[in-house]
């Protein structure tokens, strides 16, 4: 695995692949790598000869008084762990690189970041669609692999590179678990051993949802608040939201459609960290 942590030389690097013939793909990351982050890595592998890791904590997504500076950066174990899970290429751009002055330019994809986590953190997604912007320009035409892990994210993202016609396939993920089903994270090393145990409160929220669903429920509110009253009932646990969206446009449907997939997604304060899963139902 190469390490670049220059814009031109990524560039360069990811031509020449394509001038050769190799099909390119990127996995855009903060680093902190866990399974999850490996996941995608070895679905970019299975399906393209030039694999670009990128590790970039983004300061733009990140609002004042957030975890910017807490941010873990454990640099040389997350390059031990790229290679073996068959990065060729990480980028490792500084804020300067990345940003040699302020971005007057940014990316704003509206409605879609309207809701959930673009409600908790209104600066957020600007600041993520931004940075993936500029990694798509910089990496050409490829594909980009994201985890369903950020489901509203992923959506935000795909909408992104259609409507700039962006020469970037975006491939979603399936979400890496722990065994007792908490959705992998790197802001969960924040949380303490007890309420590491009650983590698992999101996880439980959704499949009490999903239940509902295969039980016959078609009112999703009813659904939603079966998920909001679940995580309420975890004391240390303060609920953020609960929804239940169609995929693609993420909005709330009227009635959940016999054979229609809707998704489930929850978000919830545990001690320091905001802890987020989702889940796919398919109304029967
Ligand atoms: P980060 O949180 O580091 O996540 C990088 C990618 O890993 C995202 O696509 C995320 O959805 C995926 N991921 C994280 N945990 C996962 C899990 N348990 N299972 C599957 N995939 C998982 O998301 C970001 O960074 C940033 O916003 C970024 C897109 C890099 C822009 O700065």
């Amino acid at each position: 695995m190469e390490v670049v942590s220059t814009k031109a030389e990524l560039r360069r690097r990811l031509d020449e692949a394509r001038a050769a013939g190799r099909r390119v793909g990127l996995v855009p990351t903060m680093g902190a790598l866990h399974d999850g982050h490996l996941s995608l890595v070895r679905a970019a592998r299975a399906e393209c000869d030039v694999v670009a890791l990128t590790i970039f904590v983004n300061p733009l997504q990140f609002a004042a008084g957030e975890d910017l500076d807490a941010y873990p950066r454990p640099l040389e174990r997350d390059l031990d762990l790229a290679e073996q899970a068959g990065a060729t290429i990480a980028f490792t751009p500084t804020v300067e690189e990345m940003y040699p002055r302020p971005a007057a330019t940014t990316v704003h994809v509206a409605g879609l970041t309207a809701s959930m986590e673009g409600a908790a953190r209104p600066t957020h997604f600007d600041g993520v669609t931004t940075v993936v912007a500029k990694l798509f320009t910089i990496a050409g035409p490829c594909r980009a692999y994201f985890g369903e892990k950020d489901f509203q994210q992923l959506a935000v993202v795909r909408r992104m590179a259609a409507d700039l016609d962006q020469p970037v396939t975006v491939v979603g993920c399936p979400i890496v678990r722990e065994p007792d089903g908490l959705a992998m994270s790197s802001r969960n090393v924040y949380l303490t051993a007890e309420e590491r145990s009650v983590a698992t409160v999101l996880n439980r929220a959704l499949h009490a949802g999903a239940a509902l669903v295969e039980a016959g429920e078609r009112d999703p509110g009813t659904v939603a608040e079966r998920m909001a009253a679940v995580i309420g009932d975890e004391p240390r646990a303060r609920l953020d939201y609960a929804e239940v969206v169609d995929p693609d446009t993420l909005e709330r449907p009227a009635r959940l459609e016999p054979g229609s997939t809707v998704r489930l997604l929850v978000a919830a304060g545990l001690g320091t960290p905001r802890l987020l899963d989702n889940l796919a139902v398919l109304v029967p």
